[in-house]
């Protein structure tokens, strides 16, 4: 049904380079949180969204990946060895996979996290990211921060946005084999903005990103307000950002996560990710907003609440939510 297969696309972009025999390599990406969410593909091969998507690196808080040749395929994460039957095993591999010709090593992937687990925001975008960085220096190719972007999208979708720290935005593209749908820095500073993360519930979802975002599409007749609502949601948070307006990049965002749930909530049997406790938390930032704090709420695909709010109301937030853990994208940290 889709012309292109991921090979094809990695053969495009390396041409000549291989993976070398001795291939090691390290290298740190940050997560993100998206401001205007990718949700849905043009092309499940590819990753080619449907949507264009804006978000925010979280700085200090990712994956940091180093690999090396290895007598078999061994993944550790945070110390802890996995089986080679295990899902997130496999989903790596096949990925590295990609770029290994006959000659190329097995390989010994090691990743730490600094994505507090707890928080529910240990997403496969940092680690793929990584990833892909990680082989690009194992190579030694060089490879174009736009050339990373694309690569990693093949692996997740949102990997594409964590090869770069700060505001990212990634654009959907229209070309089949998606040469043109890759992320970019939007190069801007905001020192004030802060992400906070409240992890109200870390049990393992029952439904994954991927395939919530294929169902939605795929049953959900709310989606096809989706790409109209995005078109708003993107250009209007986008121009917040240039402006540093922080009411309408926070109410946009807002909307926008709220918008993505609704559209899961059309799919039969419905779609829900949240839980009590998010409404709960969604309505006590409404109310810190009543009383004149200016704090807004994102959700991504489960139950977790990520706050946006500016440094002078962080004592408010910490008030109202003691165990909020407060992010600085913009500070200038060792990573
Ligand atoms: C709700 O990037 O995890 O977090 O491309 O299938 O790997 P795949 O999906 P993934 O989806 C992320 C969805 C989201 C919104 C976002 O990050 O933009």
């Amino acid at each position: 049904m889709f012309a292109l297969k991921k090979t094809e696309i990695v053969q495009k972009i390396l041409g000549e380079r291989v993976l070398p025999t001795d291939a090691s390599g390290e290298a740190y990406a940050p997560a993100n949180i998206a401001l205007c969410k990718y949700w849905g593909k043009r092309d499940p091969e590819l990753n080619l969204p449907v949507n264009g998507s804006l978000s925010i690196s979280l700085q200090e808080r990712g994956t940091r990946v180093s690999m090396a040749p290895s007598e078999r395929d061994t993944l550790l994460i945070n110390d802890e060895l996995l089986a080679a039957d295990d899902p997130k095993h496999v989903r790596l591999f096949d990925f590295i996979d990609l770029f290994r010709v006959d000659s190329a090593p097995a390989l010994r992937v090691d990743t730490q996290s600094s994505i507090p687990i707890a928080a529910g925001l240990a997403s496969s975008a940092s680690a793929f990211a990584a990833v892909v960085m990680a082989l690009d220096r194992a190579g030694g190719w060089n490879l174009f921060a736009r050339e990373l972007s694309i690569l990693a999208r093949m692996g997740s979708g949102s990997a594409s946005r964590s090869i770069y720290h700060g505001f990212v935005e990634w654009h959907p593209g229209v070309l089949e084999n998606g040469m043109d749908c890759f992320a970019e820095s939007l190069y801007l500073q905001w020192p004030e903005l802060r992400v906070g993360l409240l992890a109200l519930n870390t049990d393992t979802k029952k439904v994954g990103s991927r395939e919530g975002m294929n169902r939605t599409v795929r049953e959900s007749v709310l989606y096809q307000c989706w790409p109209d609502t995005v078109s708003r949601d993107l250009a209007e948070i986008r121009t917040a950002v240039q402006e540093r307006d922080f009411t309408r990049l926070g109410a946009a965002a807002e909307s926008n996560a709220c918008s993505m749930h609704a559209t899961m909530l059309g799919c039969r049997p419905p779609l829900l990710y949240w839980l009590p406790e998010t409404v709960e938390t969604l309505h006590r930032v409404w109310g810190l907003r009543n009383d004149g704090v200016s704090a807004y709420a994102t959700m991504d695909a489960g139950p977790n609440v990520k706050v946006l709010f500016l440094e002078r109301e962080e004592s408010a937030l910490r008030e109202a939510f003691p165990l909020l853990d407060v992010i600085q994208p913009f500070a200038s940290v060792e990573v």
